[in-house]
């Protein structure tokens, strides 16, 4: 029996649903019960009713379905699939932060480990970021780790004043986007779609800056032949090329998150034979970054 086969007759056997980000590879978006960006995945995990979710992602986002959906198995089929930004901000950081400015409330980027999350006062996504930020009364906010998303906040919101912390926290798969890959695209035509953990000076350049699960919105409705380039990790144009099979997406071919990739369909076989790997969050911190998720959901889209 061929693998996708005996993965989706182990998924009814086991009644599962499989998560997956935008980024994941072909194969595995091909098998998800659902695709999204990390707001939209997040929604979803809260409102699972299957008792096994198996998450094709990396951990904080596990974490994230774990963390509000605390009576289900939750299962990352690859345990080394982290995301390098997230790992740039520790506790003890944040803590200094919290020291540093008193009164700062702190926001962070849902790409965060569980143990900082437990320390926020609320939590955003590239696509709720500014809506969360708006939301607070106060005029400084602490923002991390992304100091590109931070940026973007501080843009779109100059009454505050956005502290980021660290200072030069960043994403190495969308550091790497330069002005010139807007002018290129430009001289092809194309309508470029840039993420906010792009440097500023991209964002500045692009027609739209929004979040994976925005760039799906913004194709929405578009004529055939339609062009775009999106400025972000490149399996997000198969997600794209597979809603809108008659537009035209270019993605920059090195444009890989490494940690996106590590699963495969062989490891998501053995993650639903096994149930590997388990997602355990410890008590104290999930209750304290739950309230953190939820004061987002109450408040972001
Ligand atoms: P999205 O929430 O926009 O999908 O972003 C997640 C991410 O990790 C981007 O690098
Ligand atoms: Fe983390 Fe960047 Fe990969 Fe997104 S693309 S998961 S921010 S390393």
């Amino acid at each position: 029996m061929r693998l996708d086969e005996r993965i989706r007759e182990l998924k009814v056997q086991k009644k599962a649903i499989i998560l997956a980000h935008n980024y994941q590879r072909p194969e595995i978006q091909d098998l998800a019960d659902f695709v999204g960006d990390s707001l939209e995945l997040a929604k979803n995990a809260r409102n699972a009713t299957a008792p096994l979710i198996v998450f094709c992602g990396v951990l904080f986002m596990a974490e994230t379905a774990k963390i509000l959906n605390p009576d289900r198995k939750v299962l990352i089929p690859v345990r080394d699939a982290a995301c390098p930004l997230a790992d740039q901000l520790t506790p003890g950081m944040l803590l200094e932060a919290k020291r540093a400015h008193p009164t700062a409330p702190v926001v962070l980027y849902i790409n965060s480990t569980a143990a900082c999350k437990a320390l926020a006062d609320i939590i955003c996504t590239s696509a709720n970021a500014v809506e969360v930020v708006r939301s607070l009364p106060d005029r400084q906010v602490i923002v991390g780790p992304d100091a590109n998303l931070a940026a973007y906040i501080q843009s779109r919101l100059p009454e505050k004043e956005i502290i980021p912390i660290p200072p030069a926290g960043h994403c190495y798969v969308h550091e790497c986007f330069t002005r010139d890959d807007v002018l290129v695209a430009r001289e092809r035509g194309d309508r470029v779609l840039c993420h906010p953990e792009c440097r500023p000076e991209v964002q500045a350049e692009a027609d739209i800056v929004v979040s994976t699960g925005g760039m799906v919105k913004a194709l929405r409705g578009h004529p055939p032949g339609s062009r775009w380039t999106i400025l972000t990790e490149r399996e997000m144009a198969f997600r794209l090329k597979t809603l809108y099979p008659d537009q035209v997406v270019h993605a920059r071919e090195d444009a890989v998150c490494r940690d996106m990739k590590k699963i495969t369909l062989p490891d998501l076989l053995r993650s639903l034979e096994k149930e590997q790997y388990e997602v355990i969050v410890p008590a104290e911190i999930m209750e304290k970054a739950r309230r953190a998720i939820e004061r987002m959901l109450v408040i972001g889209r």
